[in-house]
């Protein structure tokens, strides 16, 4: 299988304090990959890197085929790899329209604005009908649904999704699930999900990588992942 994402043994940290200790993981493309991990492992801080607003102190991030590692973070953006971060990052003041507007920045994606919006009512009809709101007044699950619309404004190869299911009730979360599940199905994009909410990524994930305090621990087929009696034992217990 062809990787759209490899990163190989991935230092990384915030001034002087390591938090990442050799991370290698690979993204399938056409895949969804899962890194999951408990709160304080390392997962934003991966995703940061792979984003590029934070450096690289060691390893190498190479995407479709081109090392990136150097690269600056907004032509990793152009190039198309995308973050919807942890925390959603909408802007509340301004309307739903302005805020999908805002994904849509890079060269590639502002010439392609109204193919985009199309594409994105067609997977979240709820925005459609929600316009001229300020994102500020939509629910939990309607604020991450415009956060990953925003991402797809971008026009991404890559997408990735920090904590979507965070401080959602669980039936959101599992609908919020099936919709980047949608996402990978209809419009072939390669996904990278990062959950503390360990199950709710190994239901979608093809494949999963298990993260503890900045390394690697496990690895494999989500659906044996979901089976292994370590992460059943640490991660799943409650569910
Ligand atoms: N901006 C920051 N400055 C300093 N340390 C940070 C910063 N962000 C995260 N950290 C530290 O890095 C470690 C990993 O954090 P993070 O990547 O956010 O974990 P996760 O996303 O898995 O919960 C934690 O010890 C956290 O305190
Ligand atoms: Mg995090």
């Amino acid at each position: 299988m062809e990787s759209i994402l490899e990163i190989d043994n991935l230092h990384t940290g915030y001034g002087k304090i390591p938090v990442l200790w050799g991370v290698s993981l690979r993204v399938e493309k056409g895949s969804i990959t899962a890194l999951i991990g408990s709160n304080g492992a390392g997962k934003t801080t991966t995703l940061r890197a792979i984003v590029g607003v934070l450096p690289t102190w060691k390893g190498r991030i190479v995407f479709m085929g081109e090392d990136v590692t150097k690269t600056p973070s907004y032509l990793r953006v152009e190039k198309g790899i995308v973050l919807v971060p942890e925390g959603r990052g909408i802007f509340p003041q301004m309307t739903v329209y302005e805020n999908l507007l805002m994904g849509a920045f890079n060269r590639r994606a502002r010439s392609k604005i109204g193919d985009s919006l199309e594409r994105v009512f067609n997977i979240f009809p709820r925005l459609k009908e929600r316009l001229n709101q300020k994102a500020g007044t939509l629910s939990g699950g309607e604020q991450q649904m415009l956060a990953i619309a925003r991402g797809l404004m971008a026009l991404p190869k890559l997408l990735m999704v920090d904590e979507a299911s965070l401080g959602l009730a669980p039936k959101l979360a599992i609908e919020i699930m099936e919709l980047i599940k949608r996402i990978r199905e209809e419009e072939g994009i390669s996904i990278l999900v990062v959950e503390q909410n360990v199950h709710y990524a190994l239901n979608i994930a093809d494949y999963a990588y298990v993260l503890e305090t900045g390394r690697i621990r496990m690895e494999g087929p989500a659906n044996e992942i979901a089976k292994n009696p370590e992460i059943i034992r640490a991660y799943l217990g409650m569910h």
